[in-house]
């Protein structure tokens, strides 16, 4: 499977422990660098792969759809993960959700100050964040990335929410004072990840998103 974006290789380590071949792509040197421990790592940019057309089973983009904001961009990078995906395999694409920093500011309780409460309203206006404190980034909506998928020729798009719809309870508990979240609030939010896999209209309210499609 090819790792487009894949760092340095923080999914490639247990695919490969899980007897999965990996060849990773990412154009940050020193994550090429780290990743060449795991699997077999090389420079490259998603919108540009080296890779044969119909050469992986799976391609996974886990992170570079964040960090395209120009949509001609993301397009160009499902297309390459379509091209070299061989026919019947699967394209599995990543996004932050639109949503994320709404409830992600809450859990800091400081989603109401003057200081958040305008950058986080720009991110659900525009999708875009490109200000301090978090690197260039866009923010998908559910639909929108699945359209993305379809767009580039993938069939058979489902969207899962990674944390599902209780992850920012867990992650208050984290920032207040004490012993954090117990095992049963874990369980509980993995719970309700689970319960909340066939209704669409929850993906809203989990952090990240993944796309599966088949080629
Ligand atoms: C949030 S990190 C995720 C890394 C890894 N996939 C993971 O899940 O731990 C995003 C990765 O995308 C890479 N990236 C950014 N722009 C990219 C592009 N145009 N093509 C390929 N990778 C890109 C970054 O270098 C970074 O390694």
């Amino acid at each position: 499977m090819l790792d487009v974006g894949g760092g340095p290789g923080v999914h490639a380590k247990w695919l490969v422990e899980d007897g999965y071949t990996v060849a990773l792509v990412d154009p940050i040197p020193r994550h090429v660098e780290q990743a060449s421990a795991i699997c077999s790592a090389s420079l490259g940019d998603a919108r540009a792969l080296d890779a044969s057309d119909d050469s992986y089973d799976v391609v996974q983009l886990l992170g570079p759809l964040y960090h395209l904001p120009d949509p001609a961009d993301r397009r160009r990078a499902l297309a390459e993960a379509q091209r070299v995906v061989k026919p019947g395999g699967l394209v599995a694409a990543a996004a932050i959700n639109r949503y994320a920093s709404l409830f992600e500011h809450v859990t800091y309780a400081h989603l109401h100050t003057d200081r958040m409460y305008e950058p986080v309203s720009k991110i659900l206006r525009t999708a875009v964040h490109d200000g301090a404190h978090f690197t260039l980034a866009y923010f998908h909506r559910a639909e929108e990335l699945a359209d993305e998928l379809r767009e580039a020729g993938l069939t058979k798009v489902e969207v899962f929410g990674i944390e599902g719809p209780a992850w920012s309870l867990v992650k208050a508990v984290e920032q207040q004072p004490g012993e954090g979240p117990t095992d049963d609030l874990i369980a509980s939010a993995m719970a309700a990840a689970r319960m909340a896999e066939p209704y669409p209209e929850l993906l809203a309210a989990s952090s990240h998103l993944l796309a599966v499609g088949h080629s």
